[in-house]
């Protein structure tokens, strides 16, 4: 049996939620991707060209940094990792977790929330960030229930 761990990245709380519910549905833990700096309400702004986010997400700066780099993954081989679509992919923190830690030979699923978008290039603009890792495209959780979301879970075989 593989071992888990659900990590997540939750601007305003919809992925949270849904990452809460695959963790209790899995029976394993979870780790919240925290920045270093937190986002406001201002810096979410995606009508506003200059926000922080949308400077992050069109490349006028860096990644964001983390709050914690060292958390330790090496006991597990299943990595879920979490997140809202911003700009029809990942946010990049998720491009700088990928970077922090050694995800070599992990399978990373992915999971995430929007506000209609699907995964898109999400799982390519990721996988350049773990090169030796498996990156599975995994589900959109929008409005899925624990039951639903158990049920993918059940599905998955882990
Ligand atoms: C900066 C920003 C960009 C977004 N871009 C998209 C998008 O391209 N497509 C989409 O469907 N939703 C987009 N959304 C909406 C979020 O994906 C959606 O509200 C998500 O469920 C929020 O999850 P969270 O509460 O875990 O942060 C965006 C939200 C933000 C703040």
């Amino acid at each position: 049996m593989s071992k888990a761990i659900v990590t997540y990245f939750s601007a305003s709380g919809v992925t949270a939620k849904a990452a809460m519910q695959l963790a209790d549905a899995l029976g394993c833990g979870v780790y919240e991707i925290v920045p270093k700096v937190p986002y406001t309400d201002e810096d979410l702004n995606w009508m506003n060209s200059k926000s922080r986010s949308s400077l992050e997400m069109k490349g006028g700066a860096d990644h964001p940094e983390l709050a914690d780099t060292a958390a330790d993954f090496s006991a597990y081989d299943t990595v879920f990792v979490g997140f809202p679509i911003w700009w029809y992919v990942a946010p990049t923190i998720i491009n700088r977790f990928l970077e922090a830690y050694d995800f070599s030979g992990k399978k990373i699923i992915l999971f995430a929330t929007s506000g209609g978008s699907g995964f898109g290039k999400t799982a390519a603009a990721l996988k350049k960030s773990a090169p030796a890792a498996e990156i599975v495209q995994g589900k959109l959780l929008n409005g899925m229930s624990a039951a639903e979301i158990k049920a993918w879970a059940d599905s998955l075989g882990i």
